[in-house]
């Protein structure tokens, strides 16, 4: 039979299996095949077994040399904010120094800046600068991404970065699940006046995004220092109302009780969860809330605090680990290199590490049935890694491992 692509010449190939996200034990169990490979035809997956058992079936348009390296599915970061201007380097150093994220927030910095540089940007010249970042995510094995607005904070500048996700999504490989993060932080001519700001967000931009069907999720920045529990809810509840889907940032400052509110709204995730008691994790589970976890943010911030994801994982949590791509809390866009930390920090292997950066994540955004494993009847999203088997992902820290990337069936990116 003839199909489009054969990605052959592997030393192994490991993905997970199913369109469920998977907890405990099952977050580590993998398919491994040793010299296998994957046929590819209509942008879909056609057959993954041993390549000479493919060979023989198949006779490919095009092949797809992996030179002895290792595949696995497409990477899905399921927590990114990619849409924004300048950089903040400046806290970076300043944290180095001793000073806390929520103080710089405080004194103005933080989300505030770069929303005044979103604010300023043109449509244009944050589509340039989305897409560059997308080239990235692509070079560095990200076939799927969860994107965040935030550093708009008025109804135009928030349809605005919509807009220019919409756009990038068309003119990229990169497959873009869109989030509206109106409630990110209060915008600088609303700190006086802080409720109005929750009803703007209620009554009039939660419609308004609704209208525009822009926006899959909806986000929220839960914490202390920005939005409580009751306004929270009531602007989830909204939210839920018209139609989006749910993902919030809770527990990861302060033991708030975040996930309890996530649980009890039945949100697709919740994220960071740094500070999650055990009753949040018991409520996350019980209400099939998927951890999103962000490994690298509190050695960004220099907390002194992990999330407790050992526990999530044995109680049965399918834990997913994002990024988190961001100006200020997480300057990083590469996965592998989250993995990494992941293992590290959170005493994961490289299965679940690997299930946690693909079909987890691919549930929390709805797209389980078409996302995150190599099997038949998936979209072609495939990676070839220049490693010479799965656990390398997290072993090899500071390079990118990432050879070439197919998405939907092609061939996007070669490193070489
Ligand atoms: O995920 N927690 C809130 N939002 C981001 C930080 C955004 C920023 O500082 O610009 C986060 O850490
Ligand atoms: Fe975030």
């Amino acid at each position: 039979m003839r199909i489009d692509l054969l990605v052959r010449g592997a030393a192994e190939l490991a993905t997970p299996l199913g369109t469920r996200p998977k907890g405990g034990r099952e977050l580590g169990a993998l398919r491994v095949i040793e010299r296998g490979a994957v046929a590819l035809s209509g942008g879909a997956i056609v057959a993954v077994g041993p390549e000479a058992e493919l060979r023989a079936r198949y006779a490919p348009e095009r092949e797809l040399d992996a030179h002895g390296g290792t595949i696995v599915p497409g990477f899905v970061d399921a927590h990114t904010h990619p849409v924004f201007l300048g950089t903040r380097e400046d806290e970076f150093e300043l944290r180095t120094r001793g000073a806390t994220y929520v103080e710089i927030a405080q004194a103005g910095g933080g989300i505030l800046s770069s929303v005044r540089g979103v604010r300023g940007a043109s449509k244009e010249e944050l589509l340039a600068r989305l897409l560059t970042r997308l080239d990235r995510f692509l070079a560095l094995g990200t076939t799927t991404i969860e994107a965040k607005t935030g550093y708009g904070l008025t109804v135009d500048d928030e349809l605005k970065c919509l807009e220019v996700l919409r756009d990038a999504a068309r003119a990229h490989a990169v497959e873009i699940a869109p989030t509206f993060l109106g409630a990110h932080d209060y915008p600088a001519e609303y700190r006086d006046r802080k409720p109005a700001y929750v009803d703007l967000l209620v009554e009039e931009m939660l419609p308004r995004v609704a209208e525009t069907k822009l926006a899959e999720y909806c986000d929220i920045f839960t914490e202390g220092h920005v939005f409580g529990l009751d306004d929270s809810r009531r602007i989830l509840e909204r939210a839920r109302s018209l139609g989006f889907g749910l993902r919030l940032h809770v527990d990861q400052l302060s033991a708030l009780g975040g996930a309890q509110l996530a649980a009890e709204l039945g949100a697709a995730s919740a994220d960071h969860l740094e500070f999650v008691s055990d009753a949040g994790i018991e409520a996350l589970g019980a209400a099939g809330v998927v951890p999103v976890l962000c490994p690298v943010v509190p050695l960004f911030l220099r907390i002194d605090k992990e999330a407790p994801a050992r526990t999530m994982i044995d109680r049965g949590l399918p834990v997913a680990i994002s990024t988190d791509f961001n100006p200020g809390s997480c300057y990083l866009q590469s996965l592998p290199e989250a993995l990494t930390w992941a293992a590290l920090r959170y005493r994961m292997s490289a299965g679940e590490a690997l299930t946690a950066a693909t079909l987890n994540p691919a549930c929390s955004l709805g797209r389980g049935d078409r996302l995150g494993t190599l099997e038949p009847g998936k979209q072609g999203d495939v990676v070839v890694l220049d490693v010479p088997n799965h656990r390398h992902l997290v072993y090899e820290l500071g390079r990118n491992p990432v050879a070439s990337v197919v998405k939907r069936g092609q061939v996007v990116h070669e490193a070489r």
